[in-house]
């Protein structure tokens, strides 16, 4: 069935096949019965599928990764694919629209997706009115970012405008420093930049009667030393996970034709190409942590790829790209090859 709409949408360009999706389930949802019919086709409920991690209760390890529902406007529909949870975002203080158009692509012989969307969302006065909204029996995240013109010595305001206006709606929040399509921002992953901004974040989560776990999102495309950094980082001010990894500027291996990647430009790679290198860097950190929480997510299209990552020391999933190319059958695949394997 999803081989038929993949082939539809992939007659459209990428974003646009992607805002139809979301709109189509939108109009779908308002139909009686459809809500429950995605429940009995889609969701699986297991015991052993639950996690508590960090205070939370997550139904299954599989989420939705960032950027799928930047505006967290589509929560429920997700919800009732049978996602375990949702990471809306990334959010921004003020509305943007990212960058022009086209700026989402589709590599289909490599199955994967190059984008350079730069964090286009509603800004986080209208996410947090959508999350009034929200699907409530999920887990929400929420990843946040910089303004595009906020330069990286103000970064941290941003940071913490997002935290506060978003801190009731969400279960846990993401600090994301690793897209690669806004200027600069990666920079926030070194050292002294990074430390300053986690620990004005978890300055303020401390603050709150009750603080929500923190993540950090990390790049592919870090060395061995800047995963040491960040753990050092982590442990000193006791972040609470990771998230690995986003997209890579990386190219290396790709079937797509060359002339083909040029055209595309620059952007974050995702899917399959990216598979084994987010495992590396799961297992990388696992190695030298064994209690940091880990968010899996990079090339997961099967459930060898999920078991894999778990093996590797995740200790939750997310996928995007599999999404698009294998459709949400795959995240009961998913959660089918876990229950079997526990
Ligand atoms: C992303 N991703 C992303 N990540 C993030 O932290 N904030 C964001 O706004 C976005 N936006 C975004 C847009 C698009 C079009 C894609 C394809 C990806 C990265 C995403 O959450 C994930 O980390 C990577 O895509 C790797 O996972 P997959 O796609 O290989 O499963």
């Amino acid at each position: 069935m999803y081989s038929l709409i993949q082939k539809i949408l992939f007659l459209l360009p990428a974003e646009t096949a992607h805002h139809f999706t979301t709109k189509s389930l939108k109009w779908l949802f308002l139909l009686p019965g459809i809500r429950a019919l995605f429940k009995t086709q889609f969701s699986i409920q297991s015991t052993s599928l639950e996690r508590n991690i960090l205070g939370l209760h997550f139904k299954n390890p599989v989420g939705l990764a960032a950027g799928f529902d930047k505006n967290g406007a589509f929560t429920n529909e997700f919800e009732a694919m049978g996602f375990g949870f949702i990471e809306i975002g990334t959010v921004t203080p003020k509305p943007q629209p990212g960058n022009p158009k086209p700026r989402l692509f589709r590599l289909k012989k490599d199955q994967a997706l190059i984008n350079r969307m730069g964090f286009n969302n509603g800004g986080v006065e209208r996410v947090a009115k959508n999350l009034k909204n929200k699907a409530k029996s999920v887990i929400i995240g929420g990843n946040i970012g910089k303004n595009k013109i906020t330069p990286n010595e103000k970064a941290v305001d941003d940071y913490l405008t997002c935290f506060e206006a978003l801190y009731s709606h969400v279960d846990y929040f993401v600090v994301n420093v690793s897209s690669p399509n806004t200027p600069g921002l990666r920079e926030l992953q070194e050292k002294e930049p990074l430390k300053k901004l986690l620990q004005e974040v978890i300055k303020a989560n401390k603050k709150q009667v009750l603080p929500k776990p923190i993540f950090l999102k990390i790049a592919p495309d870090l060395t061995n030393e800047q995963l040491d950094d960040i753990l050092k980082i982590a442990k000193e001010l006791k972040l609470d996970g990771l998230i690995a990894t986003n997209t890579t500027i990386e190219r290396k291996k790709l079937k797509s034709p060359a002339y083909q990647l040029e055209k595309i430009g620059a952007g974050g790679l995702s899917g399959a190409p990216l598979c084994n290198r987010s495992t590396e860097v799961i297992r990388y950190l696992r190695k030298r942590n064994k209690n940091i929480v880990i968010i899996g997510v990079g090339g997961i299209f099967s459930e060898s790829d999920a078991i894999e990552k778990l093996e590797a020391g995740a200790d939750l999933l997310q996928i995007y790209s599999g999404l698009v190319y294998q459709g949400p059958g795959l995240i009961r695949k998913i959660n089918h090859a876990i229950i079997n394997k526990s």
